[in-house]
């Protein structure tokens, strides 16, 4: 499908290799790029993604409408954030100290992460979603448009378009999207906090986005 954006992926570990298969099972074009230590990726990603383009950082960047983040929190770094000048970036990751160790910097930070993540370039669209379910749930809970059962997926951030693109892929991919705002109301999707994991309706979910004054953690 011509109009489908294209998505590039940075990841091609669990999350990245699921969403691949979901996003070219909806007529996405998708690229994915893999750690520099990953060897053998082509043949990794044609068994376990196959239609995907292996690409380099930099070409995936360039062709991409779209890019997700899915690799580990702790090496969010290493993606090229000077690219992202004007893309639309979701952040798929969760700090997770049993693989990223603990981060003083982030225990100590009251922002989302995804907050702190695009502060690496405040020029990128980022938004936080496709982090609060597990990626076995993925391809399981993919149902289509007027499911009773759909499963919603929040898209948050501070670029009203980029919302607004996510949303479309979500609802493609198989889910309901809910537009939960600002960035800073990711924190609800994050680790430890309400909406993680949670297989919840748009209305339900919707609920746990909506800030409570005075209380960032219910936001
Ligand atoms: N597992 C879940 O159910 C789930 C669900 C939602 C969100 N998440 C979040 O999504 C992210 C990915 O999780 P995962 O379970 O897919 O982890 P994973 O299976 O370990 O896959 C992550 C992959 O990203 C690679 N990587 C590291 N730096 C990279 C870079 N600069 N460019 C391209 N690839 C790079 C890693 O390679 P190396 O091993 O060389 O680092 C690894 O192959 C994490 O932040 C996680 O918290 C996980």
């Amino acid at each position: 499908m011509r109009d489908r954006p294209v998505v590039g992926i940075f990841g091609a570990g669990k999350v990245g290799t699921a969403l691949a298969r979901l996003l070219l099972a909806s007529g996405h074009r998708v690229l994915i790029a893999g750690s520099p230590r990953q060897t053998a990726l082509s043949l990794v990603v044609d068994v376990v993604a196959p239609g995907a383009e292996v690409a380099t950082p930099e070409a995936l960047v360039e062709a991409s409408d779209v890019v997700i983040l899915a690799v580990p929190f702790g090496k969010v770094a290493t993606v090229p954030w000077p690219l992202f000048d004007g893309r639309v970036v979701v952040d798929a990751t969760n700090y997770w100290p049993p693989i990223d160790g603990n981060l003083p910097q982030v225990d100590d930070d009251p922002r989302s992460t995804s907050e702190i993540n695009a502060a690496r370039n405040p020029a990128a669209h980022v938004v936080k979603s496709l982090n609060h379910l597990g990626y076995h749930d993925m391809e399981d809970d993919s149902m289509p448009a007027g499911s009773r059962l759909r499963r919603a997926l929040a898209v948050v951030g501070d670029d009203d378009h980029a919302r607004h693109v996510l949303a479309a892929i979500i609802d493609a991919i198989g889910f309901d999207p809910v537009d939960g705002g600002a960035l800073s109301h990711g924190v609800a999707l994050e680790p430890g906090h309400p909406a993680f994991g949670q297989a919840l309706s748009a209305a339900e979910l919707g609920v746990l986005l909506t800030p409570v004054a005075g209380d960032r953690d219910a936001a």
